[in-house]
């Protein structure tokens, strides 16, 4: 795909990737790190059978001459190529993850003082920017479907009346577009409200770098007025697991926020960085923006069989649910959140059920539903999950499955200390009933729907202990950040 004329549309080259291929195709006696030494030679003649030679010849150091080596360098240019394609000022290619692209923006807001408005469905990695960064926090809740167990988007009423209220001076406003389940928010409505504020609109697209390469697909947040956006570029359009972007707008917030943004990425980034995802994201970049066949042909054969599942009549489609929350207003064609109810099992067996007995692997389940997906521009054999799906219901018919239970998600607890005093203070490990009136010094979310119930700083309530420890009891529920698995212990603030 690559085209050898640079001039004619640099954008069809990848420019750190190919640098990487000279250097390789040069066949340098490597007298540096990796210790591997780019062959399969002696030791690594284990590692070369893994995963073949070539990956040890493009496995290099950073501060190459040539590749990454100064202003102009092939992976300067590799990342103003991403930041055109994705519509931003500038793009910082990341080896670890949105994980690491909401430590860097969390480090860098937290440089302007003043506090951060977080949609309440957040990543853990937002929650561990929050203790690095030392901001007070206040909260934004998501519509929440409690039937599917699927946290939703924030509406801009919902961001409006926050701002309004907040007692302090919020710096940013932080939500998560699209969801888990594909729901897209109003970005450009909520990039509105956030700027007249006078705070920074960071928006985790972790789910969605494809996003605006392709007219079917919601647009790029970047080119809706987000001041920050982070994408894991390795979920869905291909690029090797770990790599990831961090994007700056072009908004009148960025000369502020460059800057903050650099100091915070070179605390969060190895001094390692791994040439084999920076390179995988440049490629996926260049095949993002000239891969139009296989885009179109993706997503044909997905809207194909959606429309399949729809007439078989059979199993729901959660996207034909969404026009029922006004904090969605589109959604991402790329997942497939299918109700499942109708087999009379759960979605957690439906799940474990198509791995063990049909070798067929979604991505994940709730009571009510299982969410497969598709990378953008493949297309992988569909029809033999709905056949799965059918034979489980067969299996199954007369022993339909009860959904009316579905536990409702606690109020947060009042914040009383700020999450990274809490977490980096002594601390002290008591029983569950002893932790209710007490600050937790942990950070523990229920699965589904994954919003964190409990902060580092947050009281302790016994609403919430009840929840928690009730997700725990379930049969495939499960508390992230838990001390053990009953809920027994609460790590709390020593008093
Ligand atoms: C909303 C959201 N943000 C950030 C992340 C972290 O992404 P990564 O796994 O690329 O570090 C995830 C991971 O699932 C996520 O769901």
């Amino acid at each position: 795909m690559a085209d050898t004329d640079f001039t004619a549309d640099p954008s069809r080259r990848a420019p750190y990737a190919d640098a990487l291929e000279r250097h390789a195709d040069g066949h340098p006696i490597s007298l540096l790190v990796p210790g591997h030494g780019a062959s399969a030679d002696g030791i690594s003649a284990g590692l070369a059978a893994f995963v073949g030679e070539r990956p040890l010849q493009l496995d290099v150091t950073p501060l190459l001459d040539g590749i990454d080596l100064g202003a102009g360098s092939p992976r300067a240019q590799a990342e103003q190529l991403a930041a055109e394609a994705w519509g931003a000022r500038r793009t910082w290619f990341l080896t670890n993850g949105s994980t690491q692209g909401n430590r860097t923006a969390a480090m860098a807001i937290g440089q302007l003082g003043g506090d951060i408005l977080l949609q309440r469905s957040v990543h853990s990695s937002i929650v561990d920017g929050l203790v690095l960064s030392g901001m007070r926090p206040g909260f934004i809740l998501p519509e929440i479907d409690y039937r599917n167990g699927a946290a939703h988007n924030v509406t801009p009423e919902a961001v409006r009346e926050a701002l309004a209220t907040h007692d302090g001076d919020v710096k940013a406003v932080y939500i998560v577009s699209p969801s888990y389940f594909g729901a897209v928010a109003d970005v450009p409505a909520i990039a509105e409200i956030v700027h007249a504020a006078g705070a920074a609109l960071i928006v985790d697209g972790a789910w969605g770098p494809h996003f605006g390469f392709h007219p079917d697909l919601p647009e790029s947040p970047l080119r809706q007025g987000a001041d920050l956006s982070i994408m894991s570029t390795h979920k869905l359009t291909g690029s090797l697991t770990q790599s990831a972007l961090l994007h700056l707008g072009d908004t009148a917030l960025a000369d502020t926020l460059e800057p903050v943004i650099e100091r915070a990425f070179r605390m969060t980034s190895s001094t390692s960085e791994s040439s084999l995802l920076i390179g995988s994201i440049d490629i996926n970049r260049r095949d993002l923006q000239h891969g139009a066949e296989h885009i179109e042909a993706s997503l044909a054969a997905l809207s194909a069989f959606s429309e399949r599942v729809r007439e078989h009549g059979r199993f729901g489609l959660l996207v034909d649910t969404f026009d029922r929350f006004p904090s969605i207003v589109q959604s991402d064609p790329l997942r497939l959140p299918i109700d499942i109810s109708s087999t009379g099992l759960d979605g957690h067996t439906v799940r474990i059920r198509l791995m063990r007995e049909h070798n067929i692997w979604v991505e994940m389940a709730t009571r009510t539903t299982i969410v497969p997906m598709v990378g953008l521009g493949k297309r992988p054999q569909l029809d033999p999950l709905l056949d799965a799906l059918d034979r489980l219901a067969d299996e199954n018919a007369g022993s339909p499955g009860s959904i009316d239970d579905a536990l409702r998600l606690p109020a947060p607890g009042a914040l009383r200390m700020l999450p990274r005093e809490a977490f980096l203070g002594d601390t002290e490990l008591v029983s569950a009933a002893a932790a209710i009136g007490r600050i937790s010094a942990d950070s523990l979310a229920a699965y589904p729907p994954g919003i964190p119930n409990m902060l580092p700083g947050e009281e302790i309530t016994a609403e919430t202990v009840a929840f928690l420890q009730a997700i725990a009891h379930s049969a495939h529920g499960y508390v992230r950040g838990a001390i053990d698995a009953g809920l027994t212990r609460f790590r709390v603030v020593a008093q």
